[in-house]
């Protein structure tokens, strides 16, 4: 799909739809939906009076405009309540219009910019918003479909009737196409069958988009995971007829510094739960578990398209979970990479072994702060369910930047205590540490059993589990993978460099 910015009018722009917008509560529309109310006669003010068009969020009515203008039908979007009002919602709106508009054939749509008008906000921001909203609500993954005929949204122009603001709308699309395409990277590896997306394949993956965004890219496979002493992964994979491998990639924005930000994603490509099997119901979403590891694959890409003055490495530990002869068993024991010894109690709680080798060479190669990404715990989709996702972390500020970044990308995220106690259900008899705790608790014990390994490196872990996949199309989520937090993990690192719009 092509994004461009036009300085034009609205009214008069030749399209197959333009899309307008409205408040909760105005009863006489303003702006530029007031030019396109007046050359439709007033059609607008109209069913607003007969209350049929109400401005709610959400509410999309389509108008056949017979003529009277260019463009044969508009769309006139609920923005909701103007207190309520903000970027997340541009992209939300965005993203139902153009679902909507392409399901009706549209295949070229002009949009106002939402929110840059009466709604006050940063041009250029909205721009960015409305880009994400588009490249991301129109999102759909059609890799195994056959030949049923797809109707494709072409050509999106936000049409801005003041000149003076087209360059910053111009920077708006651009970023906004980076992170957009970037979630979209993500959501394409996560739904990805495991079948096809073998740990090998996901390293082939990785390196693409690595060469696409000019990241440096290094792939192990089984020998030099051995050679590298990392226990605990060869013991995840030990099940498995599929090699693991281990992803590095490294972008380097600010080579005069030795400092770099570690991304640790867990990459499991399917997880059966190996000799302690899962039952069979929901299963096939196990092909997801990979999604910390495409994350930040995906971030790493924004950063090559964004460059800005920063240093990453990412790592990223791949294999599948599954069971056979040679899996591991509960009760075997794994020696790390930091000569520690795990209990394997239930060989499902694979994600913290394989991300404790992935910690153990972070912190050998001096990266700091460490920020791992992990679909690790049920428990953690139980607490939350599917409106936030769950981290830790061991620094304030770090925590609080999060924070404030997933409010700027519309990603919740809800901070989670580290409790040192609960360390305790981790002892084991027969190693250093074993890898399950309680029932009760269990995000936290997890955690604390990567904190084991992180030991006093700054670090936030951020257990996705519970916004990983979404089971309807809402707003910019598309049913699927939802490439959380990718976006996210972007305007962190861009705040980190200093760069944040
Ligand atoms: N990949 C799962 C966690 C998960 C569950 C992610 C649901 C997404 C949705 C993880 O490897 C796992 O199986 N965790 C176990 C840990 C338990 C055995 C201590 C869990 O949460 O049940
Ligand atoms: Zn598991
Ligand atoms: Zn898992």
């Amino acid at each position: 799909m092509e994004i461009r910015v036009e300085a034009a009018d609205i009214a008069r722009f030749p399209a197959k739809a333009i899309v307008v917008n409205l408040f909760e509560g105005v009863r006489t529309p303003g702006g530029a939906t007031g030019a396109v109310d007046r050359a439709l006669d007033g059609t607008i003010s109209q069913l607003i009076e007969e209350g049929e068009v109400r401005g709610k969020e959400g509410e999309l009515t389509v108008l056949h405009t017979l003529g009277r203008l260019p463009a044969p039908r508009v769309l006139v979007a609920g923005l909701g309540k103007r207190e309520e009002f903000g970027l997340n919602k541009v992209r939300d709106v965005t993203a139902a219009a153009l679902r909507h508009l392409r399901r009706l054939g549209a295949d070229t749509v002009g949009t106002v910019v939402h929110g840059a008008g009466v709604g006050g906000l940063d041009p250029e921001q909205c721009a960015q918003a409305i880009t994400e909203g588009a490249v991301m609500g129109l999102y759909r993954f059609r890799r195994y479909k056959g030949n049923e005929e797809e109707r494709e949204l072409r050509e999106l122009v936000l049409v801005e009737a003041d000149a003076g603001k087209v360059e910053a709308l111009r920077r708006g699309v651009e970023r906004g196409r980076i992170l957009g395409q970037a979630a979209n990277h993500a959501r394409d590896l996560a739904n990805e069958p495991a079948n096809m997306l073998t740990p090998a394949e996901f390293a082939e993956r990785a390196r693409a988009l690595a060469e696409d965004a000019g990241l440096e890219c290094e792939v192990w496979g089984p020998e030099e995971i051995r050679n590298m002493e990392m226990g605990a992964l060869l013991g995840v994979a030990a099940g498995s007829v599929q090699p693991p491998r281990f992803i590095v990639l490294r972008y380097r924005g600010r080579p005069e510094s030795q400092q770099a930000v570690g991304l640790l994603g867990k990459g499991i490509t399917f997880d059966s739960g190996g000799i302690s099997l899962k039952p069979a119901q929901g299963m096939e979403e196990m092909k997801g578990d990979m999604s910390g590891g495409a994350a930040v694959i995906a971030a790493m890409w924004a950063l090559g398209k964004l460059r800005p003055p920063i240093n990453a490495v990412a790592l990223v530990p791949a294999t599948e979970n599954m069971p056979s002869g040679s899996a591991t068993k509960p009760g075997d024991v794994l020696r790390a990479r930091n000569g520690k010894t795990i209990e394997v109690i239930n060989t499902d709680a694979e994600g913290r072994l394989i991300l404790a080798d992935a910690i153990c060479y972070a912190k050998e190669q001096g990266l700091s702060p460490l920020i791992d990404v992990a679909t690790l715990t049920g428990a953690m989709a139980v607490a939350l369910g599917p409106a936030a996702t769950g981290f830790f972390a061991t620094d304030d500020a770090l925590a609080q930047k999060l924070i404030a970044a997933g409010e700027r990308t519309g990603e919740r995220m809800w901070r989670f205590p580290l409790i040192g106690e609960y360390r305790e259900m981790l002892r084991s008899e027969v190693a250093d540490i074993k890898n399950v705790g309680d029932r009760y608790g269990g995000a936290i014990s997890a955690a604390e059993f990567l904190h084991f390994f992180v030991e006093d490196t700054p670090w936030v872990h951020i257990d996705m589990a519970p916004t990983d996949n979404v089971d309807r199309d809402k707003g910019i989520w598309v049913k699927g993978a939802t490439g959380i937090p990718t976006r996210t993990l972007v305007q962190l690192l861009l705040d980190l460099a200093g760069e944040g719009v």
